[in-house]
Formats: structure tokens, sequence, C-alpha cells
């Protein structure tokens, strides 16, 4: 692993893989990737725009012939491919984004890495990987009796996202089982900490709770997610790279399994708590019963023996620790949000989303 290029290293835990390769890996050049939608951000990775082993290429993943040429260019031996669209709610308003990006995005990129590997075999073929991004959510749902899923479990998306993340696993291991090209898969559960971007839940209910806004908590609130903590992520991520087997997925879960309202109602608690002189305290009457989404995952848990027993992963953060942490982190940094805040397409977003929700409750 000496040239490695991210996909989508502008969005959350694409930023945060960047900031921990930078951190642990001396001898390597980082090319970032991102063709910078609505949730691509340079200004989380400002502190390391200067640093001599990191390039940034503004691109777009369906464009074949750029990613050909930084492959080229950069000769890159590894390829870490979190470019998507990731918003199950938008992908509910507006599927064709996801058809786009992760599937065709993604097929696009499998032929470069092929071309430049197999067919012009510009490197040996033991040097190089394909290690794809993908989540949980292909799994569908669970009932609460049921087990959680391990990487065995067939796979049964239920959201236009979920089906293009689904979709987009095939096709990287079709490219493998066909051609030979060199790659792994983590699916992995919900992630949380620094740099999300502030229209998914656990950033969102910050930000709100903080203006003293509603907390639009969907339906009955007592969905299930499996917390992760991304630095977790990353690490696990880092590993399936550096220990990881040809051709294997691994799942990678928080073990932390609280339905939305205690995420929210905790949240509440911790301003409560960082902000003792807030005119909106208690928080947690600011909570809000809003129209569930169409077609809500009920249930999400991930069997994360695999990764434990064979690389030796396991999360490090606790739910409550890295949930203060993240918080602390929001208010730490308000330069940062307000420039989200301020775009006009978050607050169309916003409008979008809610207006008809709590129209409809
Ligand atoms: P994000 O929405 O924060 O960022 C996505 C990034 O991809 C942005 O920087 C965006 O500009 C870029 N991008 C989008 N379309 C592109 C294109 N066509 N070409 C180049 N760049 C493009 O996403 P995230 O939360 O960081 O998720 C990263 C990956 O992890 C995704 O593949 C997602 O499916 C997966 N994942 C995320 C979570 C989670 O909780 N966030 C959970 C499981 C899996
Ligand atoms: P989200 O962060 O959108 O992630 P995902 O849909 O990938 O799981 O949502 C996490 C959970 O929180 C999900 O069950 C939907 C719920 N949710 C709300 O209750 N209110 C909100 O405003 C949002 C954005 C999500």
């Amino acid at each position: 692993m000496k040239n490695i290029l991210v996909t989508g290293g502008a969005g959350f835990i694409g930023s945060n893989f960047i900031h921990h390769l930078l951190r642990v890996e001396t001898d390597i050049r980082l090319v970032n990737a991102d063709a910078l939608t609505y949730a691509g951000n340079l200004d989380s990775l400002a502190d390391v725009a200067d640093d001599p082993r990191y390039h940034f290429v503004q691109s777009n993943i369906c464009d074949g012939e750029q990613m050909g040429a930084i492959l080229r260019d950069f000769q890159i031996d590894t390829i870490v491919h979190f470019a998507a669209e990731t918003h199950v709610d938008r992908s509910i308003l507006g599927p064709r984004q996801f058809i786009e990006t992760n599937l065709v995005g993604t097929f696009t990129l499998l032929e470069a890495a092929r071309n430049y590997w197999l067919n012009e075999k510009a490197l040996p073929l033991q040097s190089v990987r394909f290690h794809h991004v993908s989540t949980d959510e292909v799994f569908g749902s669970l009932a609460l009796d049921e087990p959680a899923w391990t990487e065995d479990t067939p796979y049964a998306p239920n959201s236009p996202y979920a089906a293009s993340k689904a979709g987009s696993d095939h096709l990287v291991r079709s490219y493998g089982h066909t051609f030979g090209l060199p790659y792994t898969i983590t699916n992995c559960s919900n992630n949380y900490g620094a740099y999300q971007f502030p229209e998914k839940l656990i950033p969102l209910i910050i930000l709100n709770a903080l203006e003293g806004k509603p907390l639009p908590v969907y339906g009955d609130g007592q969905q299930i997610r499996d917390w992760l903590h991304v630095e977790d992520h990353c690490e696990a991520i880092h590993l399936v790279l550096t220990k990881g087997k040809n051709g294997e997925t691994y799942n990678i879960g928080g073990e932390n399994q609280p339905a939305n309202l205690t995420i929210v109602e905790t949240i509440c608690a911790i301003l409560d708590d960082l902000r003792r002189d807030s005119p909106h305290k208690p928080h947690r009457n600011l909570i809000q019963f809003v129209a569930d989404r169409p077609g809500h995952d009920r249930r999400y848990d991930m069997d994360t023996r695999k990764i434990n027993a064979q690389l030796g992963w396991s999360p490090r953060h606790t739910l409550e620790q890295g949930l203060r942490d993240t918080v602390q982190w929001y208010l730490s940094n308000p330069e940062w949000v307000d420039a989200i805040r301020q775009r006009q397409e978050y607050k169309g977003w916003l409008d979008a989303n809610y207006k008809s929700r709590e129209e409809k409750q």
C-alpha cells in the first residue's frame, strides 16, 4: 500500500479516514478524488491540505477517463472507495442520483481499475486492492428477536439507497470472481463522530437543539441502529487493507444498539450538562414526533465475530463517551457548522424533508 486513491474523501467517513491514514502511515501518497457534491467539504481537510503526501483532485467517479488518468498519474495500487450518495431520505425523494453514483459510478471505477491493473498489467497483481466501503443496510431489517447479521446473511435491501449499495457490492464481487480483480468489502453500521454532514440524525439533533429548534423523531422513535464511532470504523478499514484477505467481506459494527429516541434523549442530556446556561434547557422538551420514513427499517444489528477473530478488531469507543466527544466537537467547530448552514442547498433540503413531515403528523 503505497499510492492510495480515496474516493469521496471530502465526505464524513472519507475525511476521517484520510486523517487516520496520514496519522498512522508515513510512507504513502494519498489522492482524494471527490466531486464535491452537497456532502463534500474541503473544510474538513484544511489541516492536511499542505501535507506533501496528500493530493486533492476534484473528479467524478462516473467519469472513466478521469478515473483512468488518476490511476496512471499516481500509479495507484490501492483504491478505498467511499464516494456515494448516502442519505436514505434523499434516496426516497430522488432515487436517480443514487443509481448514477452508487451503481454506474462504482462500475466505472471498477472498469478503470480492471483496465489499469489487469489489462495494462501496470503493477504486480499481488500489490493491488480495490476496497469497497458498504453498509449494513443491504441486509434489510431485523425483528427484535432475530439474530444479528453475519457476512453470509442474504441481501434484502429496502430503500433505494440500500438497493444501490447492494448492487455496487455485487458488482465488486463479480469483478473479483470473473476478472480476478483483487478486492475486499466492508459492510458497516451507522457511523457517528466529527465532520458528519448535519442532515444525519446525530449532528442534526445536536445543531437543532443548540438553536432551540424542534428535534424531529420519525414515527415512534423505537427504530434501532448499531452505532459505530467513525474512528473505530477507520481503524477497521485500515486493518482490512493491511491484513484482510482478497475476496473477503467483513462486517463492522459498534456493539451499541439503543433506540433512536434514546439517542436523542442522551444528546439532550449531554447538552443540558455542557450548556448549563442555555435558554432551551431541558433540551428534551424540544423533541417532536413527526411522520415516519416510508419503508423505515426497524432494527439493524451486526455480528462482528469474523473481523474480531480473523483481524483482532473490536470497537474502542463506548457510545456514551463517543456521543459526548461528538457533541463537544460540534460545539468547538462553529465555523465548520455555519458554512454548511448558510448554504442554500442545505436550507432547501431541510424544507423538503421536514415541512411535509410536520404537516402529515
Ligand atoms: P458522505 O455523504 O458524507 O460523503 C460522500 C462523499 O462522496 C462526498 O464528499 C461527496 O462529494 C462524494 N461524492 C458523491 N458523489 C460522487 C461522485 N460521483 N464522484 C466523486 N465523489 C462523489 O458519506 P459518508 O457518510 O462519508 O459515507 C461514505 C461511504 O460509507 C459511503 O459509501 C456510504 O455508503 C458508506 N457508509 C456510510 C455510513 C454512515 O453512517 N455514514 C454507514 C455505512 C456505510
Ligand atoms: P440517518 O442518520 O438518516 O441514517 P440511516 O437512515 O442510514 O440509518 O437516520 C438514523 C435513524 O434516525 C433512522 O432510523 C432514521 C432516524 N431519523 C429520525 O428519527 N429523525 C431524523 O430527522 C433523521 C434524519 C433520522
